[in-house]
């Protein structure tokens, strides 16, 4: 009671309406915001914050949020678009770009860089890509048979430079031309390593109605838009009849000391 007699003894008529003029702003601040967040309730379909919640994030703490650098800001030229059907940028700790390990050592011929590369065509996703495959290098575990199939190559721009850290998601049918639809057999992505270079381990892929031999992949540069392709055989009689089959996307064949086979291409992308 003293301190309240202190309080009302302290205070004039005068100060008390300089308190009051003073204190209206910060009222209906605390109204606005209060408002705002029902707002974003709203919007979200989310129910409303008990009030034991932590409280939103308020003017003074956004205020000190580090401005983006200009690096952080996305290009304009050159987005990165992530289709909403695609997913193939890893989320697990356990599929950060540069742990791939290489399934088979193969030896790749240089990049012929004399002459002018030439970037790899797009071509149809096809009905039978699925995002979040896993992370690895060979596709081969129990239950796949077919010949054995080494792919290799390089990751490099137009300017013929590899691209280190780049994204490479495979999927194939199997020796009998079907596709994994239920789970991730024949299906695995990867990185390349510090010169450009990838190598998947994996089998033959089998014919089915209506298509050529051909093994789909997408390929994505760092912070780079995704290159969507189809990799086809020499040799194959449906070549002749399919109806999106591309010359330039012709594997380099070669047979492999001790059994299988290897086919090499070189992905070029346009940055
Ligand atoms: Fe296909």
């Amino acid at each position: 009671m003293k301190v309240k007699k202190q309080f009302r003894a302290g205070v004039s008529r005068r100060k008390f309406v300089q308190l009051a003029l003073v204190m209206s702003p910060a009222f209906a601040l605390a109204a606005c915001g209060e408002q705002a967040t029902s707002t974003v309730a709203a919007i979200t379909g989310a129910p409303p914050s008990p009030t034991t919640a932590p409280a939103a994030p308020t003017l003074a703490a956004t205020a000190t949020q580090p401005i983006p650098t200009a690096t952080q800001v996305v290009p304009t030229t050159a987005p990165a678009p992530m289709p909403t059907t695609v997913a193939p940028v890893p989320t697990t700790a356990a599929s950060v770009p540069g742990t791939t390990q290489r399934a088979t050592q193969v030896l790749l011929p240089t990049p012929n860089c004399t002459s002018k590369v030439v970037k790899t065509i797009a071509e149809e996703e096809g009905p039978y890509f699925k995002p979040t495959s896993p992370e690895r290098a060979s596709l081969i575990e129990t239950g796949i048979g077919g010949t054995k199939l080494v792919v290799a190559g390089y990751v490099l721009s137009t300017d013929c430079k590899p691209v280190k850290n780049a994204l490479l998601d495979f999927w194939q049918a199997d020796t009998n031309g079907q596709y994994d639809l239920q789970g991730f057999k024949l299906r695995g992505h990867q990185y390349t390593d510090e010169n450009g270079r990838f190598s998947l381990e994996t089998v033959v892929p089998g014919l089915y109605p209506g298509r050529t031999r051909h093994i789909h992949v997408k390929v994505q540069a760092p912070n780079q838009s995704i290159l969507t392709t189809q990799l086809y055989f020499p040799n194959e009689a449906r070549n002749q009849t399919d109806r999106i089959f591309n010359q330039t996307l012709l594997l380099q064949m070669q047979d492999v000391t001790g059994g299988g086979k290897q086919g090499n291409y070189n992905f070029v992308l346009s940055i």
